[in-house]
């Protein structure tokens, strides 16, 4: 009898090891969804980038002296989950710089003068990697800014989209989209798209027009 107990009493601790064992692959089991969670975890900023970045085939440059532009790029960047790119000019431009009343201020020489190219501060490392290039600007006496043309000369967009936009007080952006494809020849240039001053503030649907007429 004591034999059997024992037999028992060995087999109950069996089953015990069994499923503590049982537990053992259960603790497997977030140790398999861990790589789940971690994909997940891994997933959530990879989509939070994507939401910045596209699918890191789309970029939106962007100039702009007084903020209307900016606000542009920014709905724009939002809206296609691109990576922002602002061109940084080396020197600043002041109110007075800009006073576009006063024919020597620094924006009116630097329009007249063919060979002006105002030096940008930084450089995109990586602009191989883009695609499609959404490139703003305000309009400056009828087209883009010199430094506009400083930095299409750093670049080869060969084989890229470039979608061109400005924000102006009413003049439009053909003669720029007009400068831009002889500036990058083997890029194919979109139409371009203008957006009054006053609109820069909610450009959303004249964005997504736009965007839907270039078939983007
Ligand atoms: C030097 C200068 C020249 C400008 N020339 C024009 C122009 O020819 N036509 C126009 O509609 N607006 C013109 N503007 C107004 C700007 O295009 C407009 O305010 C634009 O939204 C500014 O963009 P930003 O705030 O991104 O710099 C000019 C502004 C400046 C400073």
């Amino acid at each position: 009898m004591k034999k059997l107990l024992s037999i028992f009493t060995a087999f109950a601790m069996l089953l015990c090891l069994a499923s503590c064992g049982g537990e053992a692959t259960n603790d497997e089991s977030p140790s398999t969804e861990q790589p789940l969670n971690t994909a997940k975890t891994q997933q959530e900023p990879a989509s939070d980038t994507q939401e910045q970045q596209s699918d890191g085939s789309e970029l939106v440059v962007y100039f702009s002296a007084t903020g209307n532009t900016r606000s542009v790029a920014e709905a724009l960047a939002d809206m296609r989950g691109a990576e922002l790119y602002e061109i940084v000019p080396e020197q600043p431009y002041t109110n007075e710089d800009l006073d576009y009343s006063n024919d020597s201020c620094r924006a009116n020489t630097e329009q007249n003068d063919d060979s002006a190219r105002p030096a940008i501060s930084g450089s995109i490392g990586n602009i191989d990697q883009y695609d499609t290039i959404f490139v703003g600007f305000p309009i400056w006496w009828g087209t883009m800014p010199r430094i506009m043309y400083t930095f299409f000369e750093a670049y080869d967009m060969s084989g890229k989209t470039i979608a061109p936009f400005c924000t102006s007080g009413g003049s439009g952006i053909s003669s720029a989209v007009g400068e831009i494809t002889g500036l990058e020849p083997s890029a194919t240039v979109t139409e371009g798209l203008q957006i009054g001053s006053s609109n820069a503030a909610d450009p959303k649907d004249e964005l997504t027009a736009w965007l839907g007429s270039i078939g983007l």
